[in-house]
């Protein structure tokens, strides 16, 4: 038997590599051309899950993605520990603004570059090795139960039919996710809240046909310009939204914990200094910390439509297009929201196009627990691994399973996410730091034991 920090220091070359093999598969959920790879993927982890000591491993058929499961029961009257992450990433895109190929995962400044370092295989990879070194040097506290999907990045579409079906098998104490942001590795933090979404595509239609903008232009809408207006109408000039009762059942928190919330460090100037702005916006009245953990938000996220070529084309285009999401927070519930803003995108539309608006995924804001065993377990955890309690923050990103778990489960989720918001989740030049990656394998198997004990001491 070895201690933890030997076996992560003697492993850790193995560790990487494991990662980085991981890391090769482009296993992209949303685009139908690596469907083979999202599979590979998930045979990948399956073997690997197989390797660390877990049991009945499975790679699950779903009409979408596979999902990877395995256990390892060591004691029914210990409690159980469900692990669940995704090994599906985002589209690499746009390719010519990453240093390296997303794909082939580089080591540079004690940074992993590729996609999905840090959203999730990072991430989740961290718990297949914690696991490995509790399974072999019997260092299991707890039974573990592993769920690795491969569609979260579009929607957990069929995951939701599979908590239902499997209802027995995910029998569990807690639900242990990384897939989340702390500050740094300084100031370290658990994220005690997820937004929800709602996410809609809109489609605004002019004149049948695309048009000389010439021989038209000045008597016909053109569409790209209406959309442009109705979707500037969208905030107020406090950042607002103007969608009627989008508020309505907006939770508020009391000035304490607000105060609190704003007590996390936060350097506005290396912040804007990261991003390259000059200024921040937001919601009139609300802080940064405010505008990305209890407030929604509405974005365009892509716009297109007329000539996008070389050089110029006069034309006045027959149709534009947008995609817009809105973060939610509670009690918000994204078919709600879906549908006032589709009511109010109809009602604002001048009579001069036709709109049609789309929905696509959603899931709903959860907050999860700081005052049960888990979230303890866990906050004791990284104590010990960082030498700092670490602060409760509300996280601005959306895993719409969570409020699933709750619902078809009744299981609560710790969110213990060792990522960096500034790890370019989604964006070119993804990364994960090392230091990250070993200080996660390090903290899990303690969560392991802190939350046997805690389950122990409140039976
Ligand atoms: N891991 C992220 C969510 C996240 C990131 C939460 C950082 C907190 C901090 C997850 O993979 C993700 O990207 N979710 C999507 C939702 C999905 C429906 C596409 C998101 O938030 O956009
Ligand atoms: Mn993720
Ligand atoms: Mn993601």
């Amino acid at each position: 038997m070895q201690n933890l920090k030997g076996y992560i220091n003697d492993n850790q070359q193995r560790f990487l590599d494991e990662l980085f093999e991981l890391l090769k598969f482009p296993s992209i959920s949303a685009d139908p051309q690596y469907k083979n790879d999202v599979r590979d993927a998930a045979n990948f982890v399956a073997e690997q899950l197989k390797k660390a000591g877990a049991d009945n491993v499975e790679v699950c058929e779903t009409p979408g993605h596979p999902i990877v499961y395995g256990e390892k029961i060591i004691d029914s009257n210990l409690p159980t520990i469900l692990v669940y992450g995704h090994y599906d990433v985002q589209p690499a895109d746009p390719l010519e603004l990453w240093n390296t190929p997303p794909f082939e995962p580089t080591l540079k400044d004690g940074k992993i570059y590729a996609r999905g370092a840090a959203d999730d295989k990072g991430q989740f990879y961290m718990h297949v090795k914690a696991f490995e070194y509790m399974a072999s040097n019997d260092e299991l506290h707890c039974n573990v139960k592993f769920m690795i999907e491969g569609e979260e990045e579009v929607g957990s579409e069929h995951l939701g039919l599979f908590l239902k079906d499997n209802v027995e098998r995910l029998k569990a104490d807690v639900i242990v996710i990384s897939d989340t942001s702390m500050i740094s590795l300084e100031d370290p933090s658990i994220e005690t809240g997820l937004r929800g979404l709602s996410y809609v595509e809109v489609e605004v239609t002019g004149p049948n046909r695309d048009l000389h903008s010439g021989v038209y232009g000045g008597a016909v809408a053109n569409p790209i310009n209406v959309l442009s207006k109705m979707i500037a109408s969208l905030h107020d000039e406090n950042n607002r939204i103007t969608i009627p009762g989008f508020y309505d059942k907006v939770a508020e928190l009391n000035q304490q914990q607000r105060e609190s919330l704003n007590q996390a460090p936060f350097d506005l100037e290396a912040y804007k200094k990261d991003l390259g702005v000059d200024a921040l916006q937001g919601e009139a009245g609300y802080t940064p910390i405010e505008h990305t953990g209890i407030r929604p938000t509405l974005d365009v996220n892509g716009m297109w439509g007329g000539y996008i070529g070389e050089g110029a084309k006069t034309v006045l285009p027959s149709k534009a297009f947008a995609k817009i999401s809105m973060r939610l927070v509670p009690n918000q519930t994204s078919d709600e929201i879906t549908e006032l803003f589709q009511k109010h995108f109809e009602s604002i539309a001048p009579k001069s196009v036709q709109v049609l608006v789309k929905p696509h995924h959603g899931g709903e804001p959860v907050v999860t627990p700081t005052d049960g065993i888990a979230y303890q377990a866990a906050e004791k955890a990284v104590e010990d691994t960082f030498g700092k309690k670490p602060i409760p923050t509300r996280g601005g990103g959306s895993i719409p399973i969570v409020a699933l778990f709750e619902e078809v489960l009744g299981l609560k989720s710790v969110l213990l996410g060792f990522g960096l918001d500034s790890d370019n989740l989604h964006s070119p030049n993804e990364k994960y730091e090392v230091a990250n990656y070993l200080k996660g394998i390090e903290t899990i198997p303690l969560f392991h034991k802190h939350f046997a004990l805690l389950s122990k001491n409140s039976k």
